[in-house]
């Protein structure tokens, strides 16, 4: 291993030239969490009292801990977009023009695959539209890609197909690819060295790290074309759902990995429903005080889809 501060560790380089040729991106910069890409690259694309305009859902918005607001004295401009995702109309609407009373509107952000928004894709055309129409009003346009494999697997694309019309994107690898750490931000040459020096005044700066790099490289090597079983089980999991007493949910509007449900009983809470069925191993999350997220991935079979449905069944019926 090297040091990748001082670029030397060969792991993280390959790592870096192969997320880039993926997302058909000039350079990559591997970070520590998709919390960190987002704060970097938003960092690069702004000045402080600047506008990013965004879904109210987004990560971003949500779960960055302000971030955007304290670290890179930006204004979110909060759109309410469906199930996460906005329109072409909005982001028109939204975009500032120039007057000395307004805050530059400097970027767009997208997030695909939505997370709050269910898992939901963004139609290659609508995210193009949109990123055209950012590119025309003098704004960036920045994809939160946490999860854009599963998006380019749900709609049989390639990573271009967003790519190609945007500034920034980022991946995770921890998350449905199934890595333990470690995420990565794409670009062209001069954006990306700006965002290694706020990388590494974020703290992000990372040392003898090839052996996380390892981890994220086997995911990207190994575990893309895997979604496709992913995104069937999340599927079958929903449909399964739907049939249980008092758990709200269209199978339908299940297009990736994860599964947002409500739990509408009078003898139940989202929150109680969680804790029993963590008592019996089975592990997902609140989203909301009527709402359960639950979310599939590289280490759940269709199997144990199924023993967790059987499981749900003895306790809802
Ligand atoms: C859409 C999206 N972006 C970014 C992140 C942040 O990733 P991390 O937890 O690695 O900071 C998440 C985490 O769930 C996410 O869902």
């Amino acid at each position: 291993m090297g040091d990748d501060v001082f670029r030397d560790d060969p792991t993280v380089r390959l790592l870096e030239e192969r997320t880039a040729e993926l997302l058909a991106k000039p350079a990559g910069l591997f970070v520590p969490s998709g919390t960190m890409a987002n704060v970097a690259a938003i960092r690069a694309h702004t000045h402080h009292g600047d506008e990013v305009i965004c879904d109210e859902s987004s990560h971003i918005v949500q779960y960055e801990v302000g971030a955007h607001a304290a670290l890179s004295g930006v204004q979110l401009r909060q759109l309410s977009g469906e199930f996460g995702l906005l329109t072409a109309d909005q982001v028109r609407e939204a975009i500032r023009p120039e007057n000395i009373h307004v805050p530059v509107s400097r970027v767009v952000a997208l997030e695909n695959t939505h997370n709050r928004g269910g898992g939901s894709v963004y139609p290659v055309e609508q995210a193009r539209e949109i990123a055209e129409i950012g590119h025309a009003g003098g704004a960036k346009v920045h994809i939160d890609g946490a999860r854009l494999m599963n998006a380019c697997v749900a709609l049989g694309v390639e990573p271009e197909a967003y790519t190609r019309h945007v500034d920034s994107c980022t991946l995770c690898f921890s998350k449905a690819l199934g890595a333990p750490v470690g995420s990565a931000i794409v670009g062209d040459v001069e954006f990306i060295e700006r965002v290694r020096r706020i990388r590494k005044m974020l703290g992000g700066g990372m040392r003898q790290v090839g052996i996380i790099a390892a981890g994220a490289l086997y995911a990207i090597e190994h575990n893309i074309d895997w979604l496709a079983e992913d995104h069937a089980n999340a599927r079958r999991l929903a449909t399964g759902l739907a049939d249980l007493p008092g758990i709200e949910i269209d199978p339908d509007t299940v297009q990736t990995n994860i599964v947002i449900f409500r739990v509408n009983r009078p003898d139940l809470s989202a929150a109680e429903l969680v804790e029993r069925m963590s008592e019996r191993g089975i592990a997902f999350i609140t989203f909301g005080s009527d709402s359960c997220r639950m979310v599939t991935h590289l280490d759940v079979s269709r199997d144990e889809i199924d023993q967790a449905l059987d499981c749900l069944h003895r306790l809802l019926d």
